[in-house]
């Protein structure tokens, strides 16, 4: 048996803790350090999981463990340093959260580092191993829908926590086509200032390639889904053709109605437990074999992060926003620029509660 690559994780929040015990817990892997700023979740994490090397300062563990995978769980405006520490370490994998970069400007400084270093990266839009959502992929790739006409995802929670994976898996759902243009409209600025910044509301059109439309909405204007109860959870990501769709709701199953198979539906729920060992294992499986390349992978998520922030130019200065995209700008600061100061309104009562609205 191959020796176990060494990870180390950086950022030992909810995710963090995530990685590291889910990376201790495969046989393919060992977790050769922990780092975080904060002592206090050194500490809780080093209680959870036992004896790790840890320290509080990253760049020092980083540079004498030299680790084959650094994985770094950070909030959004934390990522280029870091990606730059697992390079400097002579890493051959790096793994990090989602979302990829708040700007596009950081995207194509994050894209310039992972394709100069030459070096795997896989962003964790893990939901996708859930078994409804596997079961939707199956449903499309069946051919029961027909000609694929429309993939749509829509989340009550704010952009900057969910858009990205309702691209993700609407991309997949539509085998990674690329995309052509975007067209989008955002209100309200109190999440603005939040630690994942986003409009209270952003919804918008793709046009893919091979002529399938995407539509997607995300915050206090989306659509509740009553038939979820978690809020978080009220994420419903699907696909329709000529005969028929099919659709996951994150919390709340899967269904769909196809010419041949009439109404159809079943159980499911995102759950970190079940999605993140595949996930893991499948980072293994790309470091023994290049020709096993992760479906998380990072020039997957460049797809969808460039749809995302061609998503909220638009929606910051108007009309269509062709892709890929051209040069990298701050899509933070033309919204902070142009999004009118009216609150945004919502589409039900509890829109309003989670986003602190009289
Ligand atoms: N894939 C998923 O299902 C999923 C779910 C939740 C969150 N996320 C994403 O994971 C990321 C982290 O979220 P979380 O919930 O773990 O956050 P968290 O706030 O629980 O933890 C963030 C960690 O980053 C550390 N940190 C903050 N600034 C830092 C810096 N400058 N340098 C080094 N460390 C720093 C904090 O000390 C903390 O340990 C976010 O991008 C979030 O969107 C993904």
């Amino acid at each position: 048996m191959r020796s176990p690559y060494r990870v180390l994780v950086v950022g030992l929040g909810k995710r963090g803790l995530h990685h590291a015990a889910f990376f201790k817990a495969n046989p393919r892997f060992e977790l050769v350090g922990i780092s975080s700023r904060d002592p206090a979740r050194v500490q809780n994490a080093l209680s959870k999981l036992g004896n790790v090397p840890s320290s509080n300062d990253a760049r020092s563990l980083a540079l004498a463990a030299k680790p084959d995978v650094f994985c770094f769980c950070t909030p959004p405006h934390v990522r280029l340093s870091l990606l730059e520490l697992g390079i400097e370490c002579g890493v051959k994998l790096i793994a990090l959260e989602k979302p990829l970069a708040l700007t596009s400007a950081e995207l194509f400084a994050l894209r310039d580092v992972i394709r100069q270093a030459g070096v795997k990266a896989v962003v964790s839009h893990q939901h996708r191993y859930g078994v409804h959502y596997r079961k939707v992929k199956e449903i499309i790739d069946d051919g029961a829908l027909g000609r694929l006409q429309t993939v749509y995802g829509t989340a009550t929670g704010w952009m900057t926590h969910l858009l990205s994976h309702l691209i993700d898996y609407t991309c997949w759902f539509n085998d990674y086509a690329p995309a052509s243009w975007a067209m989008a409209q955002a209100a309200g600025r109190a999440k603005l200032s939040d630690s994942h910044p986003s409009p209270d509301y952003i919804g918008g059109f793709v046009q893919f390639a091979n002529g399938v439309r995407g539509i997607y909405e995300c915050g206090a204007g989306a659509p509740d889904q009553p038939e979820v109860a978690k809020w978080w959870g009220k994420n419903r990501m699907g696909a329709q053709g000529t005969d028929g769709f099919a659709e996951v709701l994150t919390n709340g199953g899967w269904r769909a109605v196809t010419r041949s198979g009439g109404w159809q539906g079943g159980e499911g729920a995102m759950n970190y437990d079940l999605d993140m060992p595949p996930y893991i294992q499948e980072i293994a499986d790309w470091l023994d074999d290049d020709g096993k390349v992760h479906p998380c992978s990072f020039e997957r998520a460049c797809q969808g992060a460039e749809i995302m922030l061609a998503l909220q130019r638009s929606a910051a200065e108007g009309g269509q926003v062709g892709l890929p995209l051209a040069a990298g700008v701050d899509e933070q600061a033309l919204f902070r620029a142009k999004i009118a100061d009216r609150p945004v309104l919502v589409s039900c009562e509890q829109n309003r509660k989670e986003f602190g609205l009289a």
